[in-house]
């Protein structure tokens, strides 16, 4: 066997060979398509009726005159047809997922996301924010949204509770705001958002409901400081059809314990991140792969009876976490 057929099926494989031309590599295999993919069991008069749809399709798009949505939909087409090609898609397969999509979209409503989910779960969200968010000196790593941001957030004043009463161990959050010299950004507005003890975000329990999420403003010193909830392993909503894909696969549904923020401030990149507690119990092993390690903190457990720093009378034990935030400039 040849170096070129062990490159079989990777879709990355760079042979160069123009549009619509094919090449019989060995019985049973041909190279071909313009990104020279090699698909098995596959004639060349086959590779061709194939690789023909394909170049009908991409033309379609000849006359296109924003050029964005034509390279867009051009790329689009070629993976999908290549992904078809080599996985020798069954049309029993293809009607599976029009079905699950299908599913997808008639669960989804105002505050259920099932396709947030779906490209979550699947990594495109994340790989979206690596390519948009490119490191940049030392700014903070961005990770996923999520579907459960609301607008609407009530502000609490620097040292207030986001809780409103949602159940879970106090926690105090505290850092600065900074740009990535260093220089404190006061009246940074910062979003917090999180998941209470039982796993859930207020708006799962009503779509009115607003507890464990709050705005507030970094001070003239650029600084920020509030009580939270001690975040939680918690599984994403597993109902629907992309919990079945998930159960279908062997995946478990589960989060890492995290706390979320989106921090903003003029002439800087906004940013959307959270904070995920050290020693974790479920590890690394976060269902949408939101986990970068300089987001992973220290969120040492204060005994009950230690004093708080903003004199907060606690019952029991409460954690405290301090977190940072550099925000690159605008534009990179
Ligand atoms: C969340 O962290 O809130 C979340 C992120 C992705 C999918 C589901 C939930
Ligand atoms: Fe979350």
């Amino acid at each position: 066997m040849t170096s070129k057929h062990t490159q079989t099926g990777h879709p990355d494989t760079h042979l160069d060979v123009a549009p619509n031309e094919v090449e019989e590599l060995e019985e049973g295999s041909v190279q071909s398509g313009a990104h020279g993919r090699i698909y098995r069991d596959v004639t060349p008069e086959q590779a061709a009726v194939e690789q023909t749809l394909v170049d009908a399709v991409v033309a379609s798009f000849d006359a296109c005159e924003d050029p964005r949505l034509k390279e867009v939909m051009v790329s689009l087409v070629k993976h999908m047809h290549s992904f078809i090609r080599e996985v020798r898609l069954t049309e029993k397969e293809w009607g599976t997922a029009i079905e699950f999509l299908t599913a997808a979209g008639h669960i989804t409503d105002d505050v259920r996301q099932e396709f947030i989910l779906l490209s979550d779960t699947l990594g495109a969200s994340m790989q979206t924010i690596n390519v948009n968010n490119l490191a940049y000196k030392g700014a903070t790593e961005a990770t996923v949204f999520g579907p459960f941001f609301v607008e609407d957030a009530p502000e609490i004043a620097n040292g207030e509770d986001m809780a409103f009463g949602a159940p879970g161990e106090p926690c105090w959050v505290e850092g600065t705001v900074t740009d990535t010299d260093g220089k404190p950004l006061a009246g940074a507005r910062i979003e917090v958002w999180e998941a209470d003890e039982d796993g859930l975000y207020d708006v799962q329990y009503d779509a009115g409901k607003r507890a464990a999420r709050a705005h507030l403003f970094t001070d003239e010193n650029g600084e920020y400081r509030f009580w939270g909830l001690t975040p939680t392993p918690y599984p994403i909503p597993h109902d629907g059809p992309v919990g079945k894909m998930l159960s279908a696969v062997g995946r478990s549904p589960l989060r890492a314990s995290h706390l979320h923020f989106m921090v903003s401030h003029e002439g800087c990149r906004t940013l959307v991140t959270h904070i995920f507690p050290t020693g974790d119990p479920i590890g690394k092993a976060d269902t949408v792969f939101g986990i970068k390690d300089s987001l992973i903190k220290d969120f040492p457990r204060q005994p009950a009876g230690t004093p708080t720093p903003n004199g907060r009378e606690v019952d029991g034990t409460w954690s405290r976490v301090r977190f940072d935030i550099v925000l690159a400039p605008s534009g990179v």
